[in-house]
């Protein structure tokens, strides 16, 4: 199967932004560890990275009959965006919500999310490991192979 991570604004600067929050770890770093955990799986995994809302609107529109599934940090869109809401419910691809911090101990304008109550299941908190741990549960409903 073909999964899709979608990464929001300033995700461009991990390793470098606010690393008591958010790690170290690059976005290079993250993505590649992504693609070789979902390879193994027998699937394909792609990355996109946008600070512009309108083209993360675009790729999940173009998502459609292409993905089959989407791992998704939308980063500040998460609390501002029902655009990019929208459009997941528009395509209606399954996906998983990620954060590397846990906004709920985070300032108050960071505890609602415009997608938690579509997603299939929210992992936060765990650094770049939560992309991880989202992966394996997208893999886990997935199944074996299918790449
Ligand atoms: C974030 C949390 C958001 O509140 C913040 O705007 C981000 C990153 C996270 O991964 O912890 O940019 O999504």
């Amino acid at each position: 199967a073909k999964l899709l991570a979608l990464h929001g604004p300033n995700l461009n600067l991990l390793g470098t932004r606010e690393p008591g929050i958010y790690g170290t770890a690059t976005l290079a770093g993250i993505e590649a560890a992504l693609v070789e955990q979902a390879e193994a799986a027998g699937h394909r995994l792609e990355s996109f990275q946008s600070n512009a809302e309108h083209a993360l609107v675009e790729r999940v529109q173009a998502a459609l009959g292409e993905v089959d599934f989407i791992l998704i940090n939308p980063a500040a869109f998460t609390h501002t965006s029902v655009a990019l809401r929208d459009a997941l419910a528009a395509v209606a691809i399954p996906f998983i919500e990620i954060h590397l911090s846990n906004p709920h101990a985070r300032e108050p304008f960071r505890h609602t999310s415009y997608f938690s109550d579509l997603a299939v299941g929210v992992v936060c908190g765990f650094g770049a490991d939560s992309y991880r741990y989202a992966l394996d549960a997208a893999l886990q409903r997935l199944g074996d192979g299918g790449a």
